[in-house]
Protein backbone atom coordinates (compact mmCIF):
# COMPACT_ATOMS: atom_id res chain seq x y z
CA UNK A 1 0.00 0.00 0.00
CA UNK A 2 1.29 3.25 -0.94
CA UNK A 3 2.40 5.71 1.75
CA UNK A 4 -0.18 8.31 0.86
CA UNK A 5 -3.03 5.85 1.86
CA UNK A 6 -1.12 4.58 4.85
CA UNK A 7 -1.39 8.36 6.27
CA UNK A 8 -5.30 8.41 5.58
CA UNK A 9 -6.65 8.59 9.20
CA UNK A 10 -10.04 9.27 10.10
CA UNK A 11 -10.77 9.33 13.65
CA UNK A 12 -14.64 8.65 13.50
CA UNK A 13 -13.82 5.65 11.58
CA UNK A 14 -10.89 4.60 13.63
CA UNK A 15 -13.65 4.73 16.82
CA UNK A 16 -16.40 2.60 15.45
CA UNK A 17 -14.30 0.11 13.14
CA UNK A 18 -11.58 -0.36 16.43
CA UNK A 19 -13.26 0.50 19.38
CA UNK A 20 -17.03 -0.12 19.13
CA UNK A 21 -16.46 -2.88 17.04
CA UNK A 22 -14.01 -4.53 18.67
CA UNK A 23 -15.98 -5.02 22.03
CA UNK A 24 -16.37 -8.88 22.68
CA UNK A 25 -19.93 -9.55 23.01
CA UNK A 26 -20.05 -11.21 26.22
CA UNK A 27 -19.22 -7.70 27.58
CA UNK A 28 -22.51 -6.24 25.67
CA UNK A 29 -24.54 -9.28 27.19
CA UNK A 30 -25.54 -7.87 30.82
CA UNK A 31 -29.45 -8.37 31.21
CA UNK A 32 -29.30 -5.05 32.35
CA UNK A 33 -28.51 -3.47 29.34
CA UNK A 34 -31.48 -1.85 27.31
CA UNK A 35 -32.14 -3.84 24.05
CA UNK A 36 -33.06 -1.15 21.54
CA UNK A 37 -30.07 0.95 20.80
CA UNK A 38 -30.01 4.94 20.86
CA UNK A 39 -27.80 6.00 18.24
CA UNK A 40 -27.48 9.81 18.36
CA UNK A 41 -23.80 9.08 16.09
CA UNK A 42 -24.60 9.71 12.52
CA UNK A 43 -24.16 12.66 10.74
CA UNK A 44 -26.44 10.97 7.82
CA UNK A 45 -29.71 12.82 8.26
CA UNK A 46 -31.47 10.48 6.42
CA UNK A 47 -30.91 7.97 8.82
CA UNK A 48 -33.11 9.95 11.07
CA UNK A 49 -37.22 9.53 10.09
CA UNK A 50 -37.92 13.07 9.90
CA UNK A 51 -35.10 14.57 7.87
CA UNK A 52 -35.69 12.90 4.22
CA UNK A 53 -35.31 14.73 1.61
CA UNK A 54 -38.06 16.64 -0.05
CA UNK A 55 -40.22 13.97 -2.05
CA UNK A 56 -40.37 17.15 -4.38
CA UNK A 57 -36.83 17.04 -4.59
CA UNK A 58 -37.02 13.12 -5.64
CA UNK A 59 -39.13 13.67 -8.61
CA UNK A 60 -37.13 15.90 -10.64
CA UNK A 61 -34.14 14.04 -9.32
CA UNK A 62 -35.75 10.83 -11.45
CA UNK A 63 -36.92 12.96 -14.28
CA UNK A 64 -33.21 13.33 -15.30
CA UNK A 65 -32.57 9.69 -15.61
CA UNK A 66 -32.56 8.93 -19.30
CA UNK A 67 -31.84 12.50 -19.79
CA UNK A 68 -28.57 13.03 -18.73
CA UNK A 69 -26.92 9.38 -19.08
CA UNK A 70 -23.86 10.93 -20.81
CA UNK A 71 -20.47 12.18 -20.00
CA UNK A 72 -20.66 16.48 -19.08
CA UNK A 73 -17.96 19.01 -19.25
CA UNK A 74 -16.04 17.89 -16.19
CA UNK A 75 -16.49 21.02 -13.88
CA UNK A 76 -20.17 20.19 -14.49
CA UNK A 77 -23.48 20.83 -16.66
CA UNK A 78 -23.39 24.17 -18.25
CA UNK A 79 -27.15 25.37 -16.75
CA UNK A 80 -25.97 24.18 -13.37
CA UNK A 81 -22.87 25.68 -13.07
CA UNK A 82 -24.59 29.38 -14.37
CA UNK A 83 -27.60 29.07 -11.55
CA UNK A 84 -24.99 28.37 -8.78
CA UNK A 85 -23.00 31.20 -10.11
CA UNK A 86 -26.58 33.22 -10.09
CA UNK A 87 -26.80 32.20 -6.81
CA UNK A 88 -23.69 32.90 -5.61
CA UNK A 89 -22.87 36.47 -7.05
CA UNK A 90 -26.82 36.91 -5.84
CA UNK A 91 -25.46 35.91 -2.02
CA UNK A 92 -22.22 37.54 -2.08
CA UNK A 93 -19.73 40.26 -2.78
CA UNK A 94 -18.14 39.14 -5.95
CA UNK A 95 -18.88 38.58 -8.92
CA UNK A 96 -18.84 34.79 -9.73
CA UNK A 97 -18.35 33.67 -12.99
CA UNK A 98 -19.49 30.14 -14.58
CA UNK A 99 -15.94 29.10 -14.57
CA UNK A 100 -15.82 29.78 -10.85
CA UNK A 101 -17.84 26.95 -10.64
CA UNK A 102 -17.41 23.64 -10.11
CA UNK A 103 -19.43 20.42 -9.40
CA UNK A 104 -18.25 17.79 -7.10
CA UNK A 105 -19.02 14.12 -5.10
CA UNK A 106 -19.92 15.94 -2.34
CA UNK A 107 -18.78 18.67 -0.47
CA UNK A 108 -15.76 16.27 0.44
CA UNK A 109 -14.81 16.78 -3.06
CA UNK A 110 -14.85 20.40 -3.19
CA UNK A 111 -12.97 20.10 0.24
CA UNK A 112 -10.21 17.36 -1.50
CA UNK A 113 -9.71 20.07 -5.20
CA UNK A 114 -9.40 23.24 -2.55
CA UNK A 115 -6.54 22.09 -0.19
CA UNK A 116 -4.64 20.05 -3.20
CA UNK A 117 -4.85 23.25 -5.20
CA UNK A 118 -3.45 25.38 -2.42
CA UNK A 119 -1.13 23.43 -0.75
CA UNK A 120 1.47 20.69 -1.35
CA UNK A 121 4.14 19.43 0.91
CA UNK A 122 6.11 21.23 3.52
CA UNK A 123 3.30 24.04 3.76
CA UNK A 124 0.43 23.62 6.32
CA UNK A 125 -3.06 24.85 6.31
CA UNK A 126 -5.30 26.43 9.24
CA UNK A 127 -8.06 24.07 10.53
CA UNK A 128 -10.30 24.04 13.82
CA UNK A 129 -10.31 22.14 16.92
CA UNK A 130 -12.78 20.86 17.20
CA UNK A 131 -13.60 20.27 13.57
CA UNK A 132 -15.10 17.20 11.47
CA UNK A 133 -11.99 15.53 10.74
CA UNK A 134 -11.94 15.02 6.62
CA UNK A 135 -9.93 18.19 6.10
CA UNK A 136 -7.24 17.26 8.07
CA UNK A 137 -7.09 13.70 6.73
CA UNK A 138 -7.17 15.11 3.36
CA UNK A 139 -4.11 17.55 4.27
CA UNK A 140 -2.30 14.96 6.29
CA UNK A 141 -2.49 12.31 3.60
CA UNK A 142 -0.55 14.78 1.27
CA UNK A 143 2.21 15.95 3.79
CA UNK A 144 0.62 18.66 4.18
CA UNK A 145 0.99 20.36 7.55
CA UNK A 146 -1.94 20.93 9.50
CA UNK A 147 -2.48 23.69 12.46
CA UNK A 148 -5.09 23.24 14.85
CA UNK A 149 -6.78 26.58 15.83
CA UNK A 150 -8.89 26.74 19.13
CA UNK A 151 -12.46 27.38 19.44
CA UNK A 152 -14.08 28.66 22.44
CA UNK A 153 -17.16 26.49 23.84
CA UNK A 154 -18.03 29.35 26.43
CA UNK A 155 -18.02 32.36 23.73
CA UNK A 156 -20.74 30.27 21.19
CA UNK A 157 -17.73 28.35 19.78
CA UNK A 158 -16.10 31.59 17.84
CA UNK A 159 -12.12 31.71 16.98
CA UNK A 160 -9.64 32.17 19.57
CA UNK A 161 -8.51 35.01 16.91
CA UNK A 162 -4.86 35.19 18.73
CA UNK A 163 -4.33 31.57 18.95
CA UNK A 164 -5.44 31.44 15.12
CA UNK A 165 -3.01 34.60 14.31
CA UNK A 166 -0.13 32.86 16.54
CA UNK A 167 -0.25 29.78 14.09
CA UNK A 168 0.63 31.25 10.92
CA UNK A 169 3.77 31.20 9.23
CA UNK A 170 5.68 31.58 6.17
CA UNK A 171 4.22 28.01 4.80
CA UNK A 172 0.55 28.48 5.59
CA UNK A 173 -1.50 28.37 2.90
CA UNK A 174 -5.09 28.95 3.81
CA UNK A 175 -7.24 29.24 6.80
CA UNK A 176 -10.17 26.23 6.60
CA UNK A 177 -13.18 27.11 8.55
CA UNK A 178 -16.31 25.48 9.03
CA UNK A 179 -19.74 27.56 9.64
CA UNK A 180 -22.20 26.41 10.95
CA UNK A 181 -19.87 23.92 12.94
CA UNK A 182 -19.95 20.09 12.40
CA UNK A 183 -19.14 19.11 15.55
CA UNK A 184 -20.43 22.42 17.64
CA UNK A 185 -23.47 23.32 16.22
CA UNK A 186 -22.56 26.86 16.54
CA UNK A 187 -23.30 30.08 13.89
CA UNK A 188 -20.83 32.71 13.27
CA UNK A 189 -21.76 36.34 13.42
CA UNK A 190 -20.98 38.59 10.33
CA UNK A 191 -18.82 40.70 13.34
CA UNK A 192 -16.86 37.49 14.11
CA UNK A 193 -16.84 36.97 10.35
CA UNK A 194 -15.31 40.13 10.06
CA UNK A 195 -12.59 40.01 12.17
CA UNK A 196 -11.62 36.36 10.44
CA UNK A 197 -11.36 38.36 7.66
CA UNK A 198 -9.16 40.69 8.60
CA UNK A 199 -6.78 38.48 9.83
CA UNK A 200 -6.76 36.47 6.41
CA UNK A 201 -6.35 39.38 4.62
CA UNK A 202 -3.66 40.90 6.96
CA UNK A 203 -1.37 37.63 5.79
CA UNK A 204 -3.00 37.14 2.15
CA UNK A 205 -4.36 34.05 2.95
CA UNK A 206 -7.58 32.65 1.24
CA UNK A 207 -10.11 31.11 3.51
CA UNK A 208 -11.87 27.67 2.52
CA UNK A 209 -14.86 28.34 3.54
CA UNK A 210 -16.85 24.63 4.37
CA UNK A 211 -20.09 25.67 4.20
CA UNK A 212 -21.97 22.51 3.58
CA UNK A 213 -24.58 23.29 6.52
CA UNK A 214 -25.12 26.87 4.88
CA UNK A 215 -28.83 28.25 5.98
CA UNK A 216 -28.97 25.40 8.39
CA UNK A 217 -29.51 27.95 11.47
CA UNK A 218 -32.28 27.71 14.07
CA UNK A 219 -35.43 30.33 13.16
CA UNK A 220 -34.84 33.52 13.92
CA UNK A 221 -31.31 32.92 13.16
CA UNK A 222 -29.42 34.35 10.36
CA UNK A 223 -26.69 32.64 8.30
CA UNK A 224 -23.75 34.63 7.30
CA UNK A 225 -21.34 33.35 4.30
CA UNK A 226 -17.89 34.21 3.85
CA UNK A 227 -18.74 35.27 0.64
CA UNK A 228 -20.62 37.93 1.90
CA UNK A 229 -18.53 39.61 4.01
CA UNK A 230 -15.51 39.06 2.43
CA UNK A 231 -14.58 42.14 0.00
CA UNK A 232 -10.54 40.97 -0.23
CA UNK A 233 -9.99 37.77 0.43
CA UNK A 234 -10.46 35.47 -1.70
CA UNK A 235 -12.61 32.52 -0.39
CA UNK A 236 -13.00 28.97 -2.01
CA UNK A 237 -16.38 28.35 -0.93
CA UNK A 238 -17.60 24.56 -0.47
CA UNK A 239 -21.01 23.15 0.12
CA UNK A 240 -23.68 20.62 -1.72
CA UNK A 241 -26.99 19.39 -1.09
CA UNK A 242 -25.58 16.45 1.26
CA UNK A 243 -27.30 18.61 4.45
CA UNK A 244 -29.34 21.22 3.65
CA UNK A 245 -31.38 19.13 1.12
CA UNK A 246 -31.02 16.10 2.90
CA UNK A 247 -29.40 14.19 0.64
CA UNK A 248 -25.87 13.10 1.59
CA UNK A 249 -26.19 10.10 -0.45
CA UNK A 250 -26.41 11.82 -3.84
CA UNK A 251 -22.74 12.93 -3.62
CA UNK A 252 -24.03 15.66 -4.79
CA UNK A 253 -21.42 19.32 -4.13
CA UNK A 254 -19.91 21.97 -5.62
CA UNK A 255 -16.72 24.26 -5.38
CA UNK A 256 -17.44 27.93 -5.91
CA UNK A 257 -14.21 30.82 -6.09
CA UNK A 258 -15.33 34.09 -4.84
CA UNK A 259 -12.72 36.57 -5.49
CA UNK A 260 -11.30 39.72 -7.27
CA UNK A 261 -11.13 39.73 -11.22
CA UNK A 262 -8.17 37.59 -11.71
CA UNK A 263 -7.02 36.64 -8.18
CA UNK A 264 -7.96 32.60 -8.88
CA UNK A 265 -6.93 32.40 -12.33
CA UNK A 266 -3.58 29.57 -11.64
CA UNK A 267 -6.09 28.12 -9.03
CA UNK A 268 -8.89 27.26 -11.95
CA UNK A 269 -5.73 25.56 -14.01
CA UNK A 270 -4.99 23.73 -11.10
CA UNK A 271 -8.74 22.27 -10.62
CA UNK A 272 -9.39 21.32 -13.71
CA UNK A 273 -5.72 19.55 -14.78
CA UNK A 274 -7.17 17.83 -11.42
CA UNK A 275 -10.60 17.26 -12.88
CA UNK A 276 -9.37 16.34 -15.84
CA UNK A 277 -8.22 12.58 -13.94
CA UNK A 278 -11.38 12.93 -12.02
CA UNK A 279 -13.84 13.68 -14.59
CA UNK A 280 -17.04 15.34 -14.05
CA UNK A 281 -19.55 14.24 -10.74
CA UNK A 282 -22.86 12.49 -10.95
CA UNK A 283 -24.72 13.91 -13.35
CA UNK A 284 -28.37 12.78 -12.86
CA UNK A 285 -28.40 14.75 -9.40
CA UNK A 286 -26.43 17.83 -10.70
CA UNK A 287 -29.12 18.56 -13.16
CA UNK A 288 -32.10 18.91 -10.76
CA UNK A 289 -30.12 21.80 -8.82
CA UNK A 290 -31.68 24.95 -10.27
CA UNK A 291 -35.09 23.51 -9.71
CA UNK A 292 -34.67 22.54 -5.91
CA UNK A 293 -31.81 24.94 -4.18
CA UNK A 294 -33.43 27.47 -2.37
CA UNK A 295 -37.04 26.71 -4.01
CA UNK A 296 -38.46 25.33 -0.82
CA UNK A 297 -37.16 27.86 2.22
CA UNK A 298 -40.13 26.78 4.41
CA UNK A 299 -39.26 22.58 3.79
CA UNK A 300 -35.51 23.85 5.66
CA UNK A 301 -37.05 25.91 7.99
CA UNK A 302 -39.45 23.19 9.45
CA UNK A 303 -36.68 20.37 9.66
CA UNK A 304 -34.72 23.25 11.78
CA UNK A 305 -37.51 24.23 14.13
CA UNK A 306 -37.35 20.35 14.79
CA UNK A 307 -33.94 20.06 15.45
CA UNK A 308 -33.89 23.09 17.42
CA UNK A 309 -36.50 22.05 19.66
CA UNK A 310 -34.52 18.57 19.52
CA UNK A 311 -31.95 20.52 21.19
CA UNK A 312 -33.38 22.58 23.98
CA UNK A 313 -35.19 18.57 24.97
CA UNK A 314 -32.03 17.63 25.73
CA UNK A 315 -30.44 21.07 27.54
CA UNK A 316 -33.93 20.47 29.76
CA UNK A 317 -33.71 17.11 30.08
CA UNK A 318 -30.02 17.65 31.40
CA UNK A 319 -29.84 20.64 33.18
CA UNK A 320 -28.74 20.02 37.10
CA UNK A 321 -27.25 17.52 36.78
CA UNK A 322 -23.53 18.48 37.32
CA UNK A 323 -21.37 16.44 35.42
CA UNK A 324 -22.84 17.69 32.26
CA UNK A 325 -23.05 20.81 30.60
CA UNK A 326 -25.47 21.15 27.26
CA UNK A 327 -23.86 24.29 25.07
CA UNK A 328 -26.71 25.68 23.59
CA UNK A 329 -26.04 24.73 19.62
CA UNK A 330 -27.60 27.82 16.85
CA UNK A 331 -27.57 25.31 13.39
CA UNK A 332 -25.96 22.46 11.62
CA UNK A 333 -27.87 19.05 13.41
CA UNK A 334 -25.72 18.89 16.56
CA UNK A 335 -25.45 20.00 20.47
CA UNK A 336 -22.30 19.28 22.60
CA UNK A 337 -22.32 18.21 25.56
CA UNK A 338 -19.56 18.83 27.86
CA UNK A 339 -18.81 16.13 30.21
CA UNK A 340 -16.57 16.68 33.54
CA UNK A 341 -15.26 12.97 33.70
CA UNK A 342 -12.96 13.78 36.83
CA UNK A 343 -16.78 13.40 38.45
CA UNK A 344 -16.76 9.78 37.53
CA UNK A 345 -14.94 6.48 38.60
CA UNK A 346 -12.59 4.91 36.13
CA UNK A 347 -13.37 7.22 33.24
CA UNK A 348 -10.14 8.74 31.43
CA UNK A 349 -11.23 10.68 29.26
CA UNK A 350 -14.59 11.06 26.54
CA UNK A 351 -13.46 8.01 24.29
CA UNK A 352 -13.78 5.79 27.62
CA UNK A 353 -17.16 7.71 29.04
CA UNK A 354 -18.08 6.97 25.19
CA UNK A 355 -17.49 3.56 25.13
CA UNK A 356 -18.93 2.61 28.59
CA UNK A 357 -21.85 4.12 28.20
CA UNK A 358 -22.45 1.79 24.85
CA UNK A 359 -21.56 -1.21 26.80
CA UNK A 360 -23.60 -0.27 29.97
CA UNK A 361 -26.71 1.29 28.06
CA UNK A 362 -26.14 0.76 24.51
CA UNK A 363 -25.97 4.51 23.44
CA UNK A 364 -23.87 5.77 20.78
CA UNK A 365 -22.43 8.86 20.28
CA UNK A 366 -19.04 10.64 19.26
CA UNK A 367 -16.91 11.53 21.52
CA UNK A 368 -14.70 14.95 21.25
CA UNK A 369 -11.35 13.27 21.20
CA UNK A 370 -13.02 12.29 17.29
CA UNK A 371 -12.91 15.79 16.33
CA UNK A 372 -9.87 16.64 18.08
CA UNK A 373 -11.20 17.94 21.20
CA UNK A 374 -11.42 16.45 24.78
CA UNK A 375 -14.57 16.25 27.37
CA UNK A 376 -17.09 16.65 25.09
CA UNK A 377 -19.30 14.72 22.93
CA UNK A 378 -21.76 15.42 20.30
CA UNK A 379 -25.25 15.05 19.68
CA UNK A 380 -26.79 14.57 16.52
CA UNK A 381 -30.11 16.42 17.11
CA UNK A 382 -32.20 14.77 14.70
CA UNK A 383 -33.86 11.81 16.74
CA UNK A 384 -37.25 11.65 18.07
CA UNK A 385 -37.80 13.71 21.15
CA UNK A 386 -38.91 10.62 22.98
CA UNK A 387 -35.51 9.17 21.90
CA UNK A 388 -33.08 12.05 23.43
CA UNK A 389 -35.28 12.20 26.62
CA UNK A 390 -34.53 8.65 26.81
CA UNK A 391 -30.65 9.29 25.65
CA UNK A 392 -31.08 11.92 28.87
CA UNK A 393 -32.25 9.30 31.40
CA UNK A 394 -29.58 6.76 30.11
CA UNK A 395 -26.81 9.31 30.53
CA UNK A 396 -28.05 10.67 34.05
CA UNK A 397 -28.29 6.91 35.35
CA UNK A 398 -25.13 6.12 34.06
CA UNK A 399 -23.93 8.92 35.93
CA UNK A 400 -25.48 7.68 39.04
CA UNK A 401 -23.92 4.07 38.69
CA UNK A 402 -20.27 5.32 37.95
CA UNK A 403 -20.29 8.42 40.00
CA UNK A 404 -17.07 8.93 42.15
CA UNK A 405 -17.70 8.08 45.46
C1 LIG B 1 -18.22 19.92 8.15
C2 LIG B 1 -18.39 18.93 7.06
N1 LIG B 1 -17.77 19.14 5.88
C3 LIG B 1 -17.90 18.28 4.87
C4 LIG B 1 -18.65 17.13 4.99
C5 LIG B 1 -18.75 16.19 3.83
O1 LIG B 1 -19.91 16.45 3.11
P1 LIG B 1 -20.36 15.54 1.89
O2 LIG B 1 -21.13 14.40 2.43
O3 LIG B 1 -21.20 16.47 1.04
O4 LIG B 1 -19.14 15.10 1.17
C6 LIG B 1 -19.31 16.87 6.19
C7 LIG B 1 -20.10 15.64 6.36
O5 LIG B 1 -20.59 15.30 7.41
C8 LIG B 1 -19.18 17.80 7.25
O6 LIG B 1 -19.80 17.61 8.42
Amino acid sequence: MSDHCQRVFNPIRSFVENEIAFIPATELSDPSRPKDPINVSYGDPCVYKDFKPNPNDLELLVGGVGKYDGYCDFPGIPETRKFLKDFYTARGNFEVDESDVFLTQGCSMALWLAINTLAEKGDNILVPNPGFPLSKAIAKSQHIGVKEYLLLPHQNWEIDLKDLEGHIDEHTKAILINNPSNPTGAVFSRHHIVDICKIADKYKLPIIADEVYEDMVYPGLKFVSFAEVSTNVPILLCSGLSKKQFAPGWRTGWLVLNGAKGVFDQIKIGLNNLLSILMNSNTICMQNIPQIVDKDPNFLKGKMEKIEHRMEVLKENLTGVDCYEVLKSQGAMYAVILVNVEKFQDITDTKDFCVKLYKSHNVLCFPGECFGGKNFVRIVTCSDEVVIKELCKRMKEFYLINQKK
